[in-house]
């Protein structure tokens, strides 16, 4: 078991040590499965106030549930549905402050109000997205997408 222990008093450097770890974990492995599910009980140990955290997988043109932390969520997603397929039609980051305003969103967690998606990206193509859910409105700034498009570029080529 390997025991992380990231705690930083700016989000900068936390995300920085968590890149790092990050890193260190996936890069010696070639099991997308794996490194996914390593990284997602990863993240999930250090970032606060989240309830939901995981990868769907782009399959055939569908987004499809992988290794997530949090409880049991949607299978299967269409392009262009909810956060999660709007991140993968765009292609482009969704940072959602009150995911109840966003239409389509799918309530996996009645919990869950605010949400960042960041597709995962690799030789152009769509690999899938790494999604997060808070309880809190509003709990991802710029500093937490920036932080999470460099989570999402490590995991991009460990999958
Ligand atoms: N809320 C997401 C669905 C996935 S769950 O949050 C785990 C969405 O609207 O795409």
């Amino acid at each position: 078991m390997y025991d992380f222990r990231i705690e930083a008093a700016d989000k900068p450097t936390l995300y920085a040590d968590l890149a790092s770890a990050l890193d260190g974990l996936v890069s010696g492995e070639s099991d997308g499965i794996a490194n996914m599910a390593n990284a997602a009980a990863l993240i999930w140990e250090s970032l606060p106030d989240i309830n939901w955290l995981g990868f769907y997988r782009n399959i055939g043109g569908e987004l499809v549930l992988g290794p997530f932390q949090g409880r049991p969520a949607c299978v299967r997603i269409p392009f262009g549905t909810g956060v999660c397929g709007a991140a993968a039609a765009s292609r482009e980051v969704q940072r959602i402050d009150d995911v109840h305003a966003f239409p389509g969103h799918i309530a996996c967690d009645s919990a869950s109000n605010s949400e960042i998606v960041v597709p995962l990206i690799r030789d152009g193509e769509l690999l899938g997205v790494l999604d997060i859910d808070s309880p809190k409105h509003a709990r991802f700034d710029a500093e937490d997408e920036a932080g999470c498009v460099r989570l999402a570029e490590i995991m991009a080529r460990a999958i």
